[in-house]
Formats: C-alpha cells, structure tokens, sequence
C-alpha cells in the first residue's frame, strides 16, 4: 500500500479533523497513521498543540498501543495469533518458523496477536486484515506470493 509522504499541511488536515473527538488523543494518532501509514515525529507535537497536552502524554498513548506505528509498514501484515486455543495448535512454532523463513526476507512484517476470535480454525493470523485459519508457514508463504 502507497501512503503520501509527511506533509505537515496534511497532517494539519487531518488532526483538525479529529481532535475534536472523544478521546482526541488516541483518535488523532490513528487518523495520522491511516493517513501517512504511520506517525512520523513531526506529527506528535502538533497533536499534542491540538489536544492541548504535553507531547509525553501523546509520546505515551503512541507507545502504549502495538498498533500504532511509527515508521512505514512493511508491503505485507501478518499477525499470527498466539492465544491459547492457537497456542495449542502450534501457533508459536509457526510464529517462530515464519520469523525464521524467506518470509523474512521479503517486505512482510510478522507480529503477534492475541486472539483473532477465530479460535476454532486454530492457528489463525490475519494477512493484511483478511482472516485465515489452519496456518502453517508453507501456506502463508504460499498466499504472499500471491499477493
Ligand atoms: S485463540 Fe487464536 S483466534 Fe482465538
């Protein structure tokens, strides 16, 4: 996925939509990632001037949630749930095995998640968003190359 690049002007844009909201913060950070496809540095003082905080309070919430990033993503997410019920499906071994493949090496990032409530089709992950059960490394390799 294409993100623009940091613009101040935009950035602008986007937290004057949506410092406005409940829990301003938070929302304002997430309308700055989806925009710019992280939260580039230059965005957390101007969050901070519009929500009327301290740039450690939005450095805090910024660093407290996994979503939230602050460089660009890799082209491909994985998010391999390692919860119980896919935790005794191996899903940490696929984990592991997938870290430690040519899913590596290419332009995915390979992160953890913590139930994807698809439990029943254990190990789950989700692959750029799209939910897929019974995971193994060879066919999530064989899904990013189709992508
Ligand atoms: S425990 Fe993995 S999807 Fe629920």
């Amino acid at each position: 996925m294409q993100f623009p690049a940091w613009s101040q002007e935009r950035a602008l844009e986007v937290i004057a939509r949506t410092s406005g909201e409940p829990g301003p913060v938070l929302v304002t950070l997430q309308g700055i990632q989806e925009y710019f496809g992280y939260v580039p540095d230059g965005a957390v003082a101007l969050i901070a001037s519009a929500c009327n905080v301290s740039r450690a309070d939005v450095h805090g919430v910024l660093t407290f949630y996994h979503d939230l990033r602050t460089e660009l993503p890799r082209k491909v997410q994985i998010k391999i749930c390692v919860a119980e019920a896919c935790q005794s499906m191996g899903a940490r071994d696929v984990a592991e095995s997938a870290r430690k493949s040519v899913i590596d090496n290419l332009d995915v990032e390979i992160s953890n998640a913590y139930c994807l409530g698809n439990c029943a089709l254990a190990p789950a992950a989700s692959v750029d968003g799209k939910l897929r059960g019974r995971v193994s490394v060879k066919s999530l390799v064989k899904e990013i190359s189709q992508l």
